[in-house]
């Protein structure tokens, strides 16, 4: 099964495709994972993707449908998979199309902007395993340390107020289109995304099955 979480930032789409890759066997591919991965090992596309990363800013649509198409031709997506950040854009929905790959449904998580903010001002990341939190719904063990790896945990760069205020932004005039073009082929189902994590996923495993 070829899955798309799609929603604004913060909406959770990490945190459900972690929980559905467990449940459905399938792998989850997360654009921003590879690109905060391309800026630390600062490849090429990294250094070109920073900049906009840090501003809150859509990396260019060549550079993320280029690793995406390398990154679904790996045999693990070859039973289905995850896309959880991909596609952000109506061009980016297009390629994917155009590449003949076939989406059974897109699941869009559905979260009012005020409680975005207060989940990404807590949200805390590894950024060494990559693994995330937040200091009052997923707080770690021991605080500002990993569960998973026992690196420091810290607030994404891109978390700070004024770059959430300009993801949201961005996602509503840039992102939401593709709410109408995935409803247009029939393969969209909203989810509200606003309960704790185990009910959404409930809902989501729902959605999937429906
Ligand atoms: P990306 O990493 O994809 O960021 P995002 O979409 O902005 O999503 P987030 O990771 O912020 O949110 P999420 O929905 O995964 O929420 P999470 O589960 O962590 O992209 C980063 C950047 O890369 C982009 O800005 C862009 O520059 C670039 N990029 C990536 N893909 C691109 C593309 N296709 N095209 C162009 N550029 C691209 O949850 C958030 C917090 O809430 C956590 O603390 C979590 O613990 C908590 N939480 C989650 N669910 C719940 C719940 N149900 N109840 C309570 N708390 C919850």
């Amino acid at each position: 099964m070829n899955i798309i979480l799609l929603g604004a930032p913060g909406a959770g789409k990490g945190t459900q495709a972690e929980v559905m890759c467990k449940e459905l066997g399938i792998p989850t591919i997360s654009t921003g994972n590879m690109l905060r991965a391309a800026v630390k090992a600062g490849t090429e596309y990294g250094l070109k993707a920073k900049a906009a990363m840090d501003a809150g800013a859509l990396v260019s649509d060549d550079i993320v449908i280029g690793i995406l198409k390398d990154r679904i031709a790996e045999p693990d997506a070859q039973n289905g998979f995850i896309l959880d950040g991909f596609p952000r854009t109506v061009p980016q929905a297009e390629a994917l199309d155009n590449m003949g790959v076939q989406i059974d449904k897109v699941i869009e998580l559905a979260v009012e902007d005020e409680k975005i903010k207060s989940r990404l001002s807590g949200r805390r990341v590894c950024l060494d395993c990559g693994a995330t939190y937040h200091v009052v719904t997923k707080a770690p063990k021991v605080e500002g340390v990993c569960d998973v790896c026992g690196k420091e945990l810290v607030i994404r760069k891109d978390d700070e107020p004024a770059t959430v205020i300009s993801r949201l932004e961005t996602y509503h005039k840039t992102t939401a289109p593709l709410v109408d073009y995935y409803s247009k082929q029939g393969k969209l189902v909203t989810v509200h995304g606003t309960d704790s994590v185990a009910e959404t996923n409930d809902l989501v495993l729902a959605a999937l099955k429906g």
